[in-house]
């Protein structure tokens, strides 16, 4: 396994791209199941978890030809209904397949997602929405048996204990797309992914209403047609990078970026005493020189409240931001994993219930430190890079999923990190 070697304490500059979302392309790509016409979707990360969904596909029978570093074909023709553990543990997004083949085939046979650590990851509001639309919905060995052949549209509510569902919305939108009446979605997310697949719908030939509220009306068509399309841009990179800016007291130019998808987020920082600007479209400029921080109070909630995705992220942010601040995780209680990692480099945070209680102060110092999920990860690298000394992080497979070759975008901003393999690392960082 990998490891990242990251000497601290560099201010980074400089100019830097923001890659396709994440977010957007993997149920999108399971959009295309919904077609037996060719997709070309363009703007694609170059991400460990795209290359998995690509694998998901090419088992279900799809034809995939890379035409780009970022930009893919994919024509399901002729597809199967069973998505196996093996192939759906590595990725919990794979539960967005579930919607796209019931519509397309009226039946699907899914390996339930595996766990996660970042908290209880449940799809009963997926399965919920699902028997709303009169589908026959089984559980058997570890396996989502769905039948489809009597499905049809009607109103349902998909909001659950924590709000709503991304992915729960993605799955019920691409099942009604194709199935016979109107369905309407009450409490549907309206996060930009979810905006940006029923785009993706719409220009399939899809017929959906009310795209981005919390209210979305879907009439069932025939059938849906190929298309070209272009992913949006990855808002949580951008926000992590804004912070990368930031926590380096550095100056950066982020292009290809759209602030109106961080608007909760940048509202936190200004209170935080932290200007952004946009002198042009799409370009973001932070400066990080000479600020006198303020704590803040930040609650994660459903878009467009504070993103979840960049709570870990804030944290190393305000743990170098003398005085108090309070991170209260709404969306996964849990999601403190990287807590105990900063903890380790000299942070003053404790964590009640779902809070973290924490006490910024002016200095880190560099250490080994374990990765445990992709935005986790993220925050250790930040930590590391505005810490003093040299900062280990290991398991950082866990960052590729999600960020597009990480260490070379910063080491291109002025930072000094080294990736190799953990057998490489001097036995002393560990003793
Ligand atoms: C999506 O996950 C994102 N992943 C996550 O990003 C993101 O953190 C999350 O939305 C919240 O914004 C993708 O889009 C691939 P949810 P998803 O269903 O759809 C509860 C990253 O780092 N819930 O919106 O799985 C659930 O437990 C990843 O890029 C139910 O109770 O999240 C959670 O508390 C991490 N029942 C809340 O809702 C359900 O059936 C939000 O979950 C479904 C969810």
């Amino acid at each position: 396994m990998d490891v990242v070697k990251i000497k601290g304490g560099i201010p980074l500059s400089g100019t830097v791209q923001i890659e396709g979302s994440k977010n957007a392309s993997l149920p999108i790509f399971a959009a295309t199941l919904l077609t037996d016409e060719p997709c070309i979707i363009n703007n694609v990360p170059d991400l460990s978890d795209v290359r998995y969904m690509t694998e998901i596909l090419e088992h279900l029978g799809a034809e995939i030809e890379q035409l780009g570093k970022n930009s893919w074909k994919i024509v399901a023709k002729n597809i199967t209904s069973h998505a196996p553990y093996e192939i759906v543990r590595k990725m919990r997004a794979s539960i967005c397949l579930l919607g796209p083949l019931i519509a397309r085939l009226r039946k699907a046979k899914i390996s339930l997602p595996g766990g996660c650590v970042i908290g209880h990851r449940p799809i009963d509001l997926h399965l919920k929405g699902l028997s709303k639309l009169n589908c026959d919905i089984e559980i058997s060995k570890g396996y989502i048996i769905a039948d489809g052949k009597n499905i049809r549209g009607r109103d349902l509510f998909l909001g659950g204990r924590h709000g709503s569902t991304v992915t729960g919305t993605a799955n019920l939108v691409m099942a009604a797309t194709l199935t016979p009446g109107v369905t309407q979605i009450e409490s549907a997310s309206c996060e930009p992914e979810i905006i940006d697949l029923c785009n993706f719908l719409k220009a399939m030939g899809a017929d959906i209403e009310g795209i981005g509220a919390h209210h979305l009306k879907i009439t069932g068509v025939d059938k849906l047609h190929g298309c070209q399309y272009d992913v949006i841009s990855d808002r949580i990179e951008a926000g992590s990078m804004i912070i990368a800016g930031i926590i380096t007291r550095g100056n950066l130019c982020i292009k290809g970026a759209n602030l109106h998808h961080l608007r909760a987020f940048v509202d936190k920082l200004e209170e935080a005493g932290i200007n952004i600007t946009c002198p042009e479209n799409g370009q973001i400029i932070v400066d990080g020189t000479n600020i006198n921080r303020n704590p803040v109070d930040i609650i994660t909630l459903p878009y467009p409240g504070f993103p979840t995705d960049l709570q870990a992220q804030m944290c190393s942010l305000l743990s170098l931001t003398p005085g108090l601040s309070i991170i209260t995780e709404r969306i996964y209680p849990n999601r403190f994993m990287h807590v105990p990692e900063l903890v380790r480099m000299g942070a003053d945070i404790s964590i009640e219930g779902n809070s973290a209680i924490i006490n910024g102060k002016e200095k880190l110092s560099g250490s080994p430190v374990m990765a445990s999920d992709l935005r986790a990860s993220f925050a250790l690298i930040l930590a590391g890079l505005a810490s003093e000394g040299e900062t280990w992080v290991q398991r950082i497979y866990h960052i590729d999923r999600g960020y597009e070759k990480i260490d070379q975008k910063l080491n291109s901003l002025g930072a000094n990190i080294v990736r190799m393999s953990d057998k490489e690392m001097p036995p002393e960082v560990l003793y």
